[in-house]
C-alpha cells in the first residue's frame, strides 16, 4: 500500500476503536466484498491483539464508501490457535523453501490476516472444477500473488493440516480450511484427507467435515470416509433421503463399490427410517445393503430393523402390512410371511444374536402384539411366553435329548456339510497336506543346511489321498469313531501314555462305536524322541502290547513320516467310507449318541486350520457335526485303573439361526435364535401363529 493511500487519523482511530469489538464475535459465512480497491493494510498503527504478542498484525478491511465490513473468519480463540500454529510453519525451511522472504511476506500477511477477500464457491457436482479455477484467477489478480507465493501458500496450508492431524487440534484446520477455499485451491487429495480427519475429530464440527467432505467427493474418487461424513451429516439434519440418493449415486463398479457401501454407511440412514417409522424405506435400503457386497451384517443391524418392525405391528397376522410394497420384490407382504422372510435372510448372514439385539427384538414383538397391555419382559430371566394368543415369544431351552422346543413343540435340526462342501474339504485337506509339507521342508533345510528333502510335496499329498482311499476299500464295518492318537496319548502329560489311547478306545466300544485310532508313525514304535521333554521314551513292555493289539486288530492307521496327522482324522469326516454319510437317529435301541458320524475325538482346537478349511459357518458347522471333545478322569497312582471318561457329543441340532414348521392345518413357522452368552441348547424362540 502506497503512502497516499494511507486513511486519515480519524479513521485510524475509529477502526482501532472498533477492531476490538469486532474481533471476538463469532464469524459468519463471508459475503463478497466487493470493492477490494479500498482495501487498508494498517500494520503500523494494529491494536494489540492477544494473538500477536511476538508477530506483527496485518489485517485487510473491506470498506465501501460509508459501510465498515469487518469480516471475521472465526472466533477469537479459534483464530488465536490458528495463528500460533501456522506462526510456526510459515518460516519453517521446508515451507519456504525458494521463496524469498520478501516473497513470502504478502503471503504470510494474508494467512494471519482475519478476513476474506472473496465469496466460496459452492461445492457442487457441475462445473465445480470451472469454478475453482476462477476462483484462483481471482484470487490471484486480488492478492496479486505470482505462481511461486501461491504455491508457498498451498504448502503452508498443507502443512497446517499435518500438523493439526498429528497433534490431534481442530481450530487451526477451521481456518486454514477456509484459507483453502477462498484461494481456489485444488489440493492433492491427500491434503484434502488430512483436513477431513482432523475436521471429523470433532462431533461438533458436521458442517465444515460435510464441507470438506463434499469438496473431496467433487474433486476425487469418494471414499468410505467421506461418504460416511457427508451421511452422517445429512442425517443429522433428518435428510435421510439426500443421503441414500448420495450412496445410490456412487458407480457400481465392480469391487470398487464395496469400498464405501458398507454397513457403517447405510446403517445411519436405516436407524433414521427406523427411528421415524419410514418402514418401507427402511425395508428398500435393505433390500439394498443386502445386494451391495461391501456390506457384512451384523446382528444390531437385524436387531434394529426386525424391532422396529415388529413394534410398528407389521409382523401381525393381517394387521398392517408394507404398503407400496411393489417395488420390494418378495417383501412386498406384512404378517408372519414378512418376518420368515427376512429370518431367513438373518440366517444366511448370522450365526447368532447378541444380547442387545435379541432385546431389541423381544421388546419390539412384546409391544407390537400386546399394545395397550405392554409389559417389562427380561429376555434374561424371563421364560417364554404367550403374549397373545398370536405370538409365542422368550427364551427355552431346548430338550437336549429329543430336540423339541418346549414351547412350541417344533423339531430343531442338525445342519451338515452338503456333499459339495465335503468334497471341498477333501480336496483343501489334500492341498494343504502338500503345502505344510513344503513348509515343513523348508524349516528342516533353513536348520541343516544338508538336509536333502524327505520327499516332495506331491508325496504328502498322496500319502492322505491313499488314506481316504483305504477308508474307502477297507474290509468291515464303516469307523464311526476316530481318535486323534497324538492328542489322547499326551493328553494331561509331556510324553504318550498308551493306557490313554486303550481307555478311550474301550470306552468308545462300550458305546458302540466302531474306532480307528490314528497316530504318527513316529510313535508306533518301542521308543521315540520326544521334544516335551527333550529325552528319548521308552514304552513299557504292556505299552507295546496295546500298541501291536491295536494294530493286528486294524484300529491303528500309521501316519507316515513328515506327514501332518491332523489331516488324517480331520480328512476322515469327509471320505466316502459308505455311500450315504452315517447317521444315528435320536431313538435308536443301542443309546448311542445321537448325530453324524464318524465322530473326531480330540482336543483340538484346531487353531491352525481354521482359515484355510472353511469360511467361518462352515467351520462351525462341520465341527458342531464331527468334533468331540473327551475328559479323562486323572489317577492318583496307577495309571491303569478304571478311569472314567467323559465325551461331548456333537450337536445333533445346530447351534443355528433355523425356522422349522409345526402344527397340521393352521401350520406357522417356529423360529430359534442362538444367543451369544446363553449357553448349550437355549435359544431365544418366536413363533406367530397365523
Ligand atoms: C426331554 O425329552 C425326553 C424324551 O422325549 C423326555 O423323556 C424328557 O423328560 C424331556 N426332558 C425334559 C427336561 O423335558
Ligand atoms: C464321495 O462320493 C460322491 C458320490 O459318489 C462323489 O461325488 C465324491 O466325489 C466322493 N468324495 C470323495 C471325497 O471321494
Amino acid at each position: 500500500m502506497g503512502k497516499g493511500k494511507r486513511p486519515s487519523i480519524s479513521l485510524f482511530a475509529f477502526l482501532q476503536a472498533t477492531f476490538s469489538v469486532v474481533s471476538i464475535q463469532a464469524f459468519q459465512m463471508p459475503t463478497t466484498c466487493r470493492t477490494m480497491s479500498t482495501v487498508v493494510s494498517y500494520r503500523e498503527t494494529y491494536p494489540q491483539h492477544p494473538c500477536f504478542s511476538q508477530q506483527r498484525y496485518n489485517s485487510h478491511i473491506c470498506m465501501e464508501p460509508g459501510i465498515i465490513q469487518v469480516e471475521e473468519l472465526s472466533d477469537q480463540d479459534t483464530f488465536c490457535s490458528y495463528i500460533n500454529c501456522m506462526k510456526e510453519i510459515v518460516e519453517n525451511q521446508r515451507v519456504v523453501k525458494k521463496c524469498s522472504l520478501d516473497e513470502c511476506k504478502p503471503v504470510q500477511e494474508y494467512l494471519f490476516s482475519s478476513q476474506s477477500l472473496l465469496s466460496l464457491p459452492d461445492i457442487s457436482v457441475d462445473g465445480f472444477k470451472d469454478r475453482l479455477r476462477d476462483q484462483k484467477r481471482q484470487f490471484l489478480e486480488e492478492t496479486g500473488f505470482s505462481e511461486e507465493q501461491y504455491e508457498y501458500l498451498v504448502r503452508c496450508l498443507a502443512y497446517l493440516g499435518d500438523r493439526c492431524a498429528k497433534i490431534q487440534q481442530i481450530a487451526p484446520a477451521l481456518i486454514a480450511w477456509k484459507k483453502m477455499r477462498e484461494s481456489g485451491m485444488k489440493p492433492r487429495e491427500r491434503f484434502v484427507s488430512t483436513y477431513m480427519y482432523v475436521l471429523s475429530l470433532d462431533e461438533r464440527n458436521v458442517q465444515a467435515c460435510f464441507e470438506t467432505a463434499t469438496f473431496h467427493d467433487v474433486l476425487f474418487e469418494p471414499t468410505e470416509k467421506s461418504i460416511f461424513l457427508r451421511i452422517k451429516t445429512l442425517i443429522s439434519q433428518s435428510d435421510a433421503k439426500t443421503a441414500e440418493y448420495i450412496l445410490s449415486s456412487l458407480p457400481d463398479r465392480q469391487g470398487k463399490s464395496s469400498e464405501w457401501k458398507k454397513l457403517r454407511t447405510f446403517l445411519p440412514i436405516l436407524s433414521h427410517y427406523c427411528d421415524v417409522g419410514d418402514m418401507i424405506s427402511a425395508l428398500n435400503l435393505f433390500r439394498k445393503m443386502r445386494k451391495s457386497e461391501g456390506v457384512i451384517f451384523d446382528s444390531e443391524t437385524y436387531g434394529l430393523l426386525i424391532g422396529a418392525l415388529a413394534r410398528r405391528g407389521y409382523f401381525i397376522p393381517g394387521g398392517l402390512s408394507v404398503d407400496g410394497a411393489s417395488t420390494l420384490g418378495s417383501l412386498e407382504m406384512g404378517g408372519p410371511a414378512l418376518f420368515d422372510t427376512i429370518s431367513t435372510e438373518m440366517a444366511e448372514d448370522l450365526l447368532e444374536l447378541s444380547l442387545d439385539a435379541a432385546e431389541t427384538i423381544l421388546d419390539g414383538f412384546v409391544s407390537g402384539f400386546a399394545g395397550e397391555n405392554s409389559y417389562e419382559f427380561d429376555c434374561v430371566t424371563d421364560k417364554c411366553i404367550n403374549v397373545s394368543p398370536l405370538l409365542t415369544i422368550g427364551r427355552v431351552t431346548v430338550n437336549e435329548t429329543s430336540a423339541v422346543c418346549p414351547a412350541t413343540g417344533a423339531n430343531l435340526r442338525l445342519f451338515a456339510l452338503t456333499e459339495e462342501q465335503r468334497i471341498s474339504v477333501h480336496d483343501t485337506l489334500l492341498e494343504m497336506a502338500a503345502v505344510q509339507h513344503e513348509d515343513f521342508s523348508e524349516k528342516l533345510k533353513a536348520r541343516n543346511q544338508n538336509f536333502k528333502g524327505r520327499g516332495d510335496s506331491e508325496r504328502a499329498r498322496r500319502n492322505l489321498f491313499e488314506f481316504s482311499e483305504w477308508l474307502r476299500e477297507h474290509e468291515g464295518e464303516p469307523f464311526t469313531a476316530i481318535v486323534d492318537g497324538a492328542n489322547v496319548a499326551y493328553a494331561g502329560h509331556g510324553n504318550v501314555h498308551y493306557s490313554q489311547v486303550q481307555l478311550v478306545v474301550d470306552k468308545l466300544e462300550d458305546m458302540g462305536e466302531k474306532v480307528l485310532v490314528v497316530m504318527p508313525s513316529k510313535y508306533v514304535g518301542e521308543k521315540f524322541y520326544v521334544a516335551g521333554i527333550d529325552s528319548v521314551q521308552q514304552l513299557s513292555e504292556r505299552e507295546v502290547g496295546i500298541m501291536n493289539g491295536l494294530l493286528d486288530e486294524g484300529k491303528m492307521y500309521q501316519v507316515p513320516a513328515a506327514c501332518l496327522d491332523d489331516y488324517y482324522w480331520m480328512l476322515a469326516s469327509v471320505a466316502n467310507q459308505t455311500e450315504h454319510q452315517l447317521h444315528v437317529s435320536i431313538d435308536n435301541r443301542q443309546r448311542r449318541f445321537p448325530g453324524l458320524r464318524p465322530m473326531l475325538v480330540t482336543n483340538d482346537q484346531m487353531r491352525d486350520h481354521k482359515l484355510a478349511l472353511l469360511e467361518k459357518r462352515l467351520f462351525r458347522r462341520w465341527t458342531s457335526c464331527h468334533i468331540v471333545n473327551y475328559d479323562l478322569e486323572s489317577y492318583s497312582e496307577n495309571e491303569w485303573q478304571d478311569r472314567d471318561v467323559r465325551f461331548v457329543p456333537t450337536d445333533f441340532f445346530s447351534r443355528e439361526i433355523q425356522g422349522n414348521e409345526v402344527g397340521g392345518e393352521r401350520s406357522s413357522t417356529v423360529w430359534h435364535y442362538p444367543v451369544t452368552g446363553w449357553e448349550g441348547s437355549d435359544r431365544l424362540c418366536i413363533n406367530i401363529r397365523r
